[in-house]
């Protein structure tokens, strides 16, 4: 046995005895009981890894921020999803939390303001479908449509479920007066820079779907990383050439995919060789991929590339473990199809 080896064993075996991050599959149902014990509100909580369009998916009314929405619980411990709709001319209610969070435009167009402290200067972003805008923590936060007609829609992933594992309560979350300085000064200061290849120091993505791309031979993807001030959770894009996959792999860190654009399916496994699930997206589709399931996304359409965000925690896990154990169980080069 190898030192490596060893190490991954020890680790994965204290993952395993943590209730809070257990193994894929024993996972999901200790995450729905202790997640939701730790929630209040008017939140409307789905289940699921996979929802196939979230452009048309049926929302309620969550009367505290104004609009309509829904939460997904699925296999992730860390982070959370949930899907907002403004309706037409309106805004959401100004708000701020200790949590970490990124928004992506779904459908629709409007402005989102962002203020660090009351009567302070408000940051203006202007979004449209394929947007995306980080929220600073604990920064005020305003959203607006400004179609008088349609209503608009975003996808929000947080780190509330971990930010609940440390602190147990929403109260610290959502009502907190503790400043940011350093981090509001570091995120405001730069518009957007290239930090080297694929890494981007960003606030705001006009359009992901247009972003400048590098391509990674070993992924055989094009991708950009979003470098956004935060320290669990992190964005990045990544375009699969037409009829092409991404090679199989698993890793230590969990992610949301949402489907920019394009067509195809993700295969996804707990182990070599056992069970699959297969999920069929498009334009709009939303999945998780729990800590060290494998999984390969496939771009099935012979014309036009796929493009997707993924959310991940690889920012904490990074710093906790390090990008190398994390990355443990990458296969490479291979192409399973
Ligand atoms: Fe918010
Ligand atoms: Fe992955």
């Amino acid at each position: 046995m190898t030192d490596s080896t060893l190490t991954r064993r020890t680790f994965m075996g204290l993952l395993s005895a943590l209730p809070f991050m257990g193994l894929p599959g024993q996972a999901a149902q200790q995450r729905k009981g202790r997640f939701r014990e730790s929630r209040t509100g008017d939140r409307y909580y789905v289940d699921g890894y996979f929802f196939e369009d979230l452009r048309t998916f049926p929302l309620k009314p969550r009367p505290k921020r104004g609009g309509q929405s829904a939460y997904f619980l699925a296999g992730n411990k860390t982070m959370e999803a949930h899907v907002s709709e403004i309706p037409p001319g309106q805004g959401k209610r100004a708000h701020r939390h200790v949590n970490e969070a990124i928004v992506a435009v779904i459908s629709g167009r409007g402005y989102s303001e962002i203020w660090t402290h009351e009567g302070g200067k408000k940051h203006r972003y202007e979004w449209k479908e394929g947007s995306l805008l980080p929220i600073p923590l604990n920064a005020y936060h305003q959203h607006f449509n400004t179609d008088p007609e349609r209503p608009a829609r975003y996808l929000a992933i947080t780190n509330v479920p971990f930010m609940l594992m440390l602190f147990g309560t929403e109260a610290f979350i959502y009502n907190n007066d503790f400043e940011f300085p350093e981090l509001w000064e570091d995120f405001f200061s730069t518009k957007q820079k290239n930090l080297g290849g694929r890494n981007w120091k960003v606030q705001f993505v006009e359009d992901m779907r247009t972003f400048p791309l590098t391509k990674r031979e070993f992924r055989s993807d094009a991708s950009a990383k979003f470098h956004v001030g935060t320290r669990t959770i992190g964005p990045h894009i990544s375009q699969i050439p037409p009829g092409t996959s991404k090679p199989a792999h698993h890793h230590i860190n969990e992610a949301y995919i949402y489907i920019v654009s394009g067509k195809g399916y993700t295969r996804m496994y707990e182990r070599e060789g056992g069970p699959e699930q297969r999920y069929e997206w498009q334009e709009g589709s939303l999945m998780s991929v729990p800590l060290d399931y494998y999984h390969q996304h496939v771009n099935t359409d012979p014309e036009k590339p796929a493009l997707y965000l993924a959310v991940t925690n690889t920012v904490l896990m990074y710093d906790m473990i390090g990008s190398e154990l994390v990355h443990h169980g990458d296969v490479g080069r291979r192409y399973e199809t």
